[in-house]
């Protein structure tokens, strides 16, 4: 950020929010985002508000954009990011959900119309992101939601609060520990999937590392709901998986000895495998 915070005080408005569209390297929707949310506004009314800017606010729209600068995610600064039709609450103990993501949320509309009363159980729901979306496009559906932490269980009930949704459940557990007996038609998790040692994380480092790594190469939680799964799927119900890139050929061959069939792998718009679904049918012992 180059404007020093002494200069300020001899600025109008205008010149302020000029000099910050010049003089820095982040997009001009990102200073917007910033500047709105240091004045409570949404964007649309941002040039009918932005004309009187307090200097205290121009020393916090500065503060915000030099933690932008030093890499803090923007979600992280407004403490808002959109996911498919809703803009959801986040913060520092919450992955901030990716638009990758949605292509579970696809899948699952692809796949069930809007009388769909079925069950859903969402695994590590983190914001809510997935269940939230699809308990608003379903709103017969029966949905479970669960994280083992209890700040992404208060952030996910937030946003559910916000969008009214009342044919949801969340609530903490350790993946299936306090899910008891209960059978669903649809598991769906996006664990985390990212090996300790990667070299990516390093670029991650404002996100909570509970929501992104995983022991066996990054494969352990994974393989883990892959396995406890087959207990809580209804017959013929199906599993859908996010993972990492190159991950794909083991998860499959993990479903592929744990008996599910119809195992596939969708890859995301950029043509990366990204989601693996699978269907499992409940042995007949007699
Ligand atoms: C990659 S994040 C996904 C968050 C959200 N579903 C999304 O797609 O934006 C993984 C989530 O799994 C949760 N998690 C990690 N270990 C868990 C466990 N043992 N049981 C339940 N949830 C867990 C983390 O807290 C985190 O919210």
């Amino acid at each position: 950020m180059i404007i020093p915070a002494f200069f300020i005080a001899d600025m109008s408005t205008t010149e302020f929010i000029k000099s910050l569209y010049q003089n820095n390297d982040l997009a001009k929707r990102e200073i917007d985002l910033i500047i709105c949310h240091v004045l409570g506004i949404n964007t649309a009314a941002l040039f009918i508000y932005a004309k009187d800017i307090s200097q205290s606010q121009q020393h916090n729209i500065l503060n915000f954009i030099q933690q932008r600068n030093d890499g803090k995610p923007l979600a992280y600064i407004t403490g808002f990011k959109e996911f498919w039709t809703l803009n959801l609450k986040v913060n520092q103990y919450t992955l901030i959900p990716r638009p990758e993501t949605e292509q579970i949320v696809e899948l699952m509309l692809q796949w069930t119309d809007n009388k769909f009363t079925g069950t859903l159980l969402d695994l590590g729901t983190g914001t809510g992101a997935i269940a939230l979306s699809i308990a608003q496009q379903r709103p017969n559906a029966k949905i479970t939601a669960t994280d083992i932490s209890h700040e992404c269980i208060k952030v996910a009930q937030y946003n559910q609060h916000k969008y009214s949704l009342t044919n949801i459940n969340i609530f903490q557990s350790n993946w299936f520990e306090s899910i008891g007996n209960d059978k669903f038609n649809y598991i769906i998790s996006n664990p985390p999937y990212i090996a300790e040692n990667n070299k990516h994380l390093k670029h991650l480092k404002h996100e909570p590392v509970t929501a992104l790594i995983a022991q066996e190469n990054g494969l352990a939680d994974l393989f883990h709901i892959i396995q406890q799964a087959k207990k809580h799927l209804n017959n013929h119900g199906t599993i859908l998986l996010e993972h990492g890139f190159n991950q794909h050929k083991e998860i499959q061959e993990y479903l592929n000895q744990n008996c599910y069939y119809n195992i596939k792998t969708h890859k995301d718009l950029a043509g990366i495998s990204r989601i693996t679904t699978a269907q499992y049918e409940i042995p007949n012992l007699n």
